[in-house]
């Protein structure tokens, strides 16, 4: 297992360039089973979850040529749509298998994916998203099984407790793509990625409106072609970025990057202080004066993204007086406190919600990842902390974000990857 050795106190400087969008390759990737022919997606990340998915697609018995950035996938070959515990169990993103399997081959059968470090993580949504469509499921023996003779389409509100589903409504866009008839998703998501997800389709000759609304509409179509597709960046990763550079007093310059996608964490980088400016596409975060605390409450898009939430923890642990972060998406997800507290954070859990008491410093420590954006969050943290951060178990880290440690020192961090021997 590898570790992350931060030297902290560097400001970062310089541009950086964000990688593909890791929760829009995912499902897109899986979309390409929808069709027998052959599909190329460019700009796809060279991350862990990514490797699983090309994976998951050869054990399915597509041929898939992936080579930097680009994933060639001719599913012509598939004939078995099963997907086993042993390969879904490293990724939940493999539900997404769930609704192309069902609309090509009009069964699926894949295993149950559980919980993980950041909650339960339920899918009900997506079960009755493709039964709403005339899907049988049955869950047996740790398996999804779904079975049908014919999806038709429908009116679906795909709604939980904790609001709308991004990959539900990506599963039940693909499912509905070759129902018969209209189907309508009401209370869709609104993330990126899931238009990122739907304008694919379309390329593959579905028909769909509404994308980016609560409100999606699929007309079904009696098949779909392969297509050759680019995806979006990866705001997150973006974002990542930026608060890195305001944590560090830096001075950093995101290439092509559209800020709409952002949403609410626009405008609470700007409530905090931080200067976000955009010229020729290309956006410019720095940190010219002192921040404020805010209260942050994450939500689904376009409201602030529940994983930025770790990060923008960390940054608010140096700014001083107090900030309130609550988590109405993963009310769980808080596995970085107690290891932002061993950096000298003050931060206290009042159910969803964190409370930081923002010190001007941090210092360093040893720490644990213990899921990707939690991970993140130790990094940010680790870049402005006094002294050396060791991060281990990174394996989280590497799961969705490219090149981080080149990224980093790119900007002037001092950061390297170690063999961790304990
Ligand atoms: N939920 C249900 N029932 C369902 C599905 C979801 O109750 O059937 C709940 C979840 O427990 C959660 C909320 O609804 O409370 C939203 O979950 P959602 O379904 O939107 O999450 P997801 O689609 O499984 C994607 C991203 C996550 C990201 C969330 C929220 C991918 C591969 N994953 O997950 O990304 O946190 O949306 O934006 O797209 C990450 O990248 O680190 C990550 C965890």
């Amino acid at each position: 297992m590898d570790k992350l050795v931060i030297e902290g106190g560097r400001r970062l400087e310089g541009t950086v360039e964000i990688s593909g969008a890791k929760n829009s390759s995912l499902p897109i990737l899986a979309a390409t089973v929808l069709s027998k022919e052959k599909s190329i997606i460019r700009n796809v990340p060279q991350v862990a979850d990514v490797f699983t998915m090309v994976k998951i697609l050869k054990s399915l018995g597509a041929k898939v040529l992936h080579t930097g950035n680009t994933v060639e996938v001719d599913p012509s070959g598939i004939r078995n749509p099963v997907l086993t515990y042993k390969i879904v169990s490293t990724m939940r993103g493999s539900i997404c298998f769930l609704g192309p399997l069902l609309a090509r081959f009009r069964s699926a059968q894949i295993s149950f994916p559980g919980g993980c470090v950041i909650g339960p993580r339920p899918i009900d949504l997506h079960i009755k998203g493709v039964k709403a469509l005339g899907a049988d499921i049955t869950l047996e023996h740790g398996y999804v099984l779904a079975k049908t003779k014919e999806l038709k389409g429908t009116r679906i509100y795909l709604g939980g407790a904790f609001g709308s589903s991004v990959l539900g409504t990506g599963n039940v866009m693909m499912a509905a793509t070759m129902a018969k008839g209209k189907t309508v998703i009401v209370n869709a998501a609104c993330e990126p990625e899931v238009v990122d997800l739907g304008n694919f389709l379309k390329k593959m000759g579905a028909k769909i409106s509404g994308l980016g609304s609560p409100s999606i509409e699929i007309e079904g179509v009696k098949k779909l072609s392969g297509a050759n597709y680019s995806i979006i960046p990866d705001r997150i990763e973006a974002g990542t970025y930026m608060i890195a550079a305001a944590i560090t007093k830096g001075d950093v310059t995101i290439k092509n990057f559209d800020l709409s996608l952002l949403g609410a964490m626009l405008d609470k980088m700007r409530d905090a202080g931080v200067s976000i400016t955009e010229k020729n596409g290309h956006v410019r975060v720095r940190r010219e004066k002192k921040l404020k605390p805010i209260s942050v409450t994450t939500l689904p898009y376009p409201g602030y993204p529940t994983d930025l939430q770790a990060q923008m923890m960390a940054l608010m642990c140096v700014v001083p007086g107090i900030s309130v972060i609550t988590e109405k998406i993963y009310p769980e997800r808080f596995m970085h406190v107690s290891e932002l507290n061993r950096m000298g954070a003050s931060i206290i859990l009042e159910g969803p919600s964190a409370i930081v008491s923002g010190n001007k410093k941090l210092s360093g420590a040893p720490v644990m990842a213990s899921d990707l954006r939690a991970s993140a969050g130790l990094v940010v943290a680790g870049l402005v902390a006094e002294g050396t951060t060791e991060i281990s178990r990174i394996y989280h880290l590497d799961r969705g974000y490219e090149n981080l440690v080149a990224k980093l020192q790119h900007l002037g961090a001092k950061i390297r990857r170690e063999k961790d021997l304990r």
